[in-house]
């Protein structure tokens, strides 16, 4: 068993001349046993600060962090039972695959026997048992950072910490990496803490996903709920590829229907209908500013559809196409809003166009301005 509670973290790192920086601001967090989390957010959103903290590689300066109910706030990091590969994880360079591996094992006295299976059990999981007499320059960038991998196996920690251990390798590396870290999740029935600030790799490595913000958690939740259900306008943007449009408006009652109408000093504004659940959760915002979020693939070429909805129809110019191959990218122009639309990879379309753009409107989210919060 191995289940982590963070309760109301927080890290100050002290500065010369000032009151210091906050990186993490009372955080709350459980991570259940055998659990895939993710951490996901922006450079310096205090993720590796959270990390650290769980590994006892740095102080905290408020708060509680315990594993399976034992608070270990005052537990040296090697008695924590905990594992940890970084990003630039470095192996010993004189010495083999083997010996990397089983380094950690015989400082601890591990008896010789015992080591050698572990090794190996290690090496055959991540398939390095070709090259265990290898030394790292004779590695590829994958094959060390499985080496890297296999180490912290060894160790048979309760929980594994994984700090962007895959930033260091191509594109095409790190796809099958991360399958490979995913398949040994399955394996090994561990408990494991994953850092990227990479969102697809967010949303295909986690059991659930927690996205952070400038010292503070901003949602937890499972990744298809997350992207289905953000709860604010930053985890709308952050997660999903191109992320969600975002339209400033407002509501207006119009012969018993809800609309939205683009704020738009420049053209003429849109207007579309909200549905009858979506008008509902913007109910108290009539006459007020609002936020439209629409994901790029529920704002469609009207074209390509069987019967597209003219009070859900927009009219907009083409800025740029961007054919992906499976499909195009249509970035878009109101006047003042620049959007984008995923669309069919077979259709063409001429910069400065103008097109007929249909929005899937029971896709779409209101968002309180101020509060930058969803409306529910
Ligand atoms: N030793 C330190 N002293 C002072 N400030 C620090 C220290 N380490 C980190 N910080 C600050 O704390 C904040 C969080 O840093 P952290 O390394 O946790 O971010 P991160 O989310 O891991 O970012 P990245 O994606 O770039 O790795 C940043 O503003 C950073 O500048
Ligand atoms: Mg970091």
């Amino acid at each position: 068993m191995a289940r982590v509670v963070i309760e109301n973290l927080v890290k100050t790192y002290p500065e010369k001349n000032g009151p210091g920086v906050t990186a993490v601001k009372g955080i709350n967090l459980t991570v259940e046993d055998r659990e895939f989390m993710v951490l996901v957010g922006p450079s310096g959103c205090g993720k590796s600060t959270t990390l650290r903290m769980i590994a006892g590689l740095e102080d905290i300066t408020s708060g509680k962090i315990s594993i399976d109910t034992k608070v270990v706030n005052n537990v040296l990091p090697k008695d924590r039972d905990i594992a940890m590969v970084f990003q630039n994880y470095a192996l010993y360079p004189h010495m083999t695959v083997y010996d990397n591996m089983a380094f950690g094992l015989k400082l601890r006295k591990f008896p010789k026997a015992d080591i050698d299976k572990r090794v190996r059990e290690a090496a055959q999981m991540l398939g390095l048992d070709e090259l265990l007499e290898r030394r790292p320059k004779a590695l590829s960038g994958g094959q060390r950072q499985r080496v890297a991998v296999g180490r912290a196996i060894v160790r048979r920690p309760k929980v594994f910490l994984f700090d962007e251990p895959l930033s260091n390798l191509d594109a095409k590396m790190r796809v099958s990496t991360r399958t490979d870290i995913s398949k040994l999740h399955a394996r090994l029935g561990a408990t494991m803490i994953y850092v990227t600030h990479d969102q697809v790799e967010a949303m295909t490595m986690g059991d659930r996903i927690c996205v952070m913000k400038d010292g503070n958690i901003m949602q937890v939740d499972e990744p298809l709920d997350l992207y289905n259900h953000p709860e604010n306008m930053f985890v709308a943007g952050f997660i999903g590829s191109p992320p969600m449009n975002f339209f400033k408006g407002t509501l207006k009652r119009e012969s018993g229907k809800v609309v939205f109408v683009e704020t738009n000093a420049k053209a003429a504004p849109f207007k579309v209908e909200l549905t009858d659940d979506l008008a509902a959760k913007g109910s108290s915002f009539i006459d007020k500013p609002i936020v439209l979020g629409i994901r790029p693939e529920d704002a469609q070429d009207t074209l390509t559809l069987s019967s597209p909805n003219p009070a859900h129809t927009i009219e907009v110019n083409v800025e740029v196409s961007e054919p992906m191959g499976a499909e195009t990218y249509l970035y878009l122009d109101t006047g003042v809003h620049s959007f984008i639309a995923r669309v069919r990879a077979t259709d063409r379309f001429d910069v400065g166009q103008k097109v007929q753009i249909t929005l899937t409107m029971d896709k779409a989210h209101l968002f309180d301005p101020k509060t930058e919060k969803v409306l529910k």
